[in-house]
């Protein structure tokens, strides 16, 4: 299995991504300031990863203090909590995640532990988010693989997998689990630009459990739908409103405009702490803009003149009328999202 981020007892590593799929490079932290950085600069991303790496970042934050008193402890905290939800702006699971420790936090003040006895409780929940978001995939695979076909091409957009996870994956953790149960999967997989996570990510990571991946570019998908080649659409998801708009990898919302135009089912995979549901619509969910070479420059080469205008936004929104259902570890949603959303995160599935 692919160990995106571990906790070894008194450090975090993380295969970096950045370097992949030419080279296999895991790096040790020990500073919670390392584990912002390495957020902020994509060594790990996917929604449910960025969690789990805050989660133990604020754990290492926690181990880091020295001294013995609360209000010193509870200064550095909350330091360390506001760095390491600066880091990006758009997927929900890193704000779910710090809030869970925070939680902690509070708990531990209120029971009046020491310091030292809160550090530890926090080590274990960041464990704990750890363990849960491999389970949470494995469940919502289960689920998500009845409703693909027996036999058939499954197209995917960014990298929704295990290295975007704890582990397993949520869109290819839907792929994973329909192969398990014996359907006849294949995977088209979208490169990805700017960043190239389907390309350089996705392909990796089927390609080492041997699933069948072609690779193509983003602008070749219209294509393959008009031919009836695509039975279904599979992606993850950033941050998931109230209403179920769905705010995702750029290039998702058109992806989804052109499966429905093929009546083609179109399903967004997440485990339910990317749901949001204080926000009521996509509008309120803030977009990240990345840097300008991401954009200009392909491989570290230039691919545009100097000077010219660039956008960069790093994630869309797909509108809730164009998704067939939303695939979570507590059931699946169908539309209206607003009803069944509620009802899944309450229990009541
Ligand atoms: O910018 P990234 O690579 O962090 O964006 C990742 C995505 O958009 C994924 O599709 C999403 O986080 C879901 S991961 C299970």
């Amino acid at each position: 299995m692919i160990k995106t981020v571990e906790w070894t007892g008194d450090s975090v590593v993380m295969i970096d991504q950045r370097l992949l799929p030419e080279e296999e490079v895991y790096r040790r932290y020990d500073d919670y300031r390392d584990v912002a950085a390495a957020i902020r600069n994509m060594t790990v991303r996917g929604a449910p990863a960025i969690g789990v790496a805050a989660a133990f970042g604020v754990a290492l934050g926690a181990r880091q203090y020295k001294g013995e008193d609360w209000n010193g402890y509870e200064a550095h905290m909350s330091k360390v909590c506001d760095e390491l939800a600066t880091t990006r702006p758009t997927a929900v699971n890193l704000f779910w995640a710090i809030e869970q420790m925070k939680a902690v936090l509070a708990e531990a003040r209120q029971q009046k532990l020491t310091p030292w006895q809160a550090t530890e409780l926090l080590v274990e929940r960041a464990k704990q988010i750890h363990a849960s978001d491999i389970e949470a995939n494995e469940r919502l695979g289960r689920y998500g693989a009845e409703l693909l076909p027996a036999k058939g091409i499954v197209l995917t957009h960014c990298n929704a997998g295990a290295l975007a996870t704890a582990g397993y994956g949520t869109a290819l953790g839907v792929i994973r689990a329909a192969i398990a149960a014996g359907k006849q999967i294949q995977v088209y997989a979208d490169e990805t630009r700017p960043l190239l996570q389907g390309a350089r990510l996705t392909c990796w990571e089927l390609q080492k459990d041997n699933i069948p991946v072609t690779l193509i570019t983003d602008n070749m998908s219209g294509y393959f739908m008009k031919q009836g080649l695509i039975k279904a659409v599979v992606v993850g998801a950033d941050r998931i409103a109230a209403n179920g708009d769905v705010a995702n990898k750029i290039g998702t919302y058109m992806l989804a405009v052109l499966a429905q135009a093929h009546s083609i089912p179109f399903y967004v995979a997440a485990p339910t702490s990317t749901c949001d549901l204080s926000i009521p619509s996509g509008e309120h969910i803030p977009i990240e803009r990345r840097a300008n070479e991401e954009v200009t420059e392909l491989a570290g080469r230039r691919i545009a003149p100097q000077g010219v205008a660039v956008a960069n936004p790093a994630f869309d929104v797909t509108p809730n009328e164009y998704i067939t259902a939303i695939i979570t570890e507590k059931g699946v949603a169908f539309a209206p999202y607003i009803e069944s959303l509620k009802r899944l995160l309450q229990g009541e599935n």
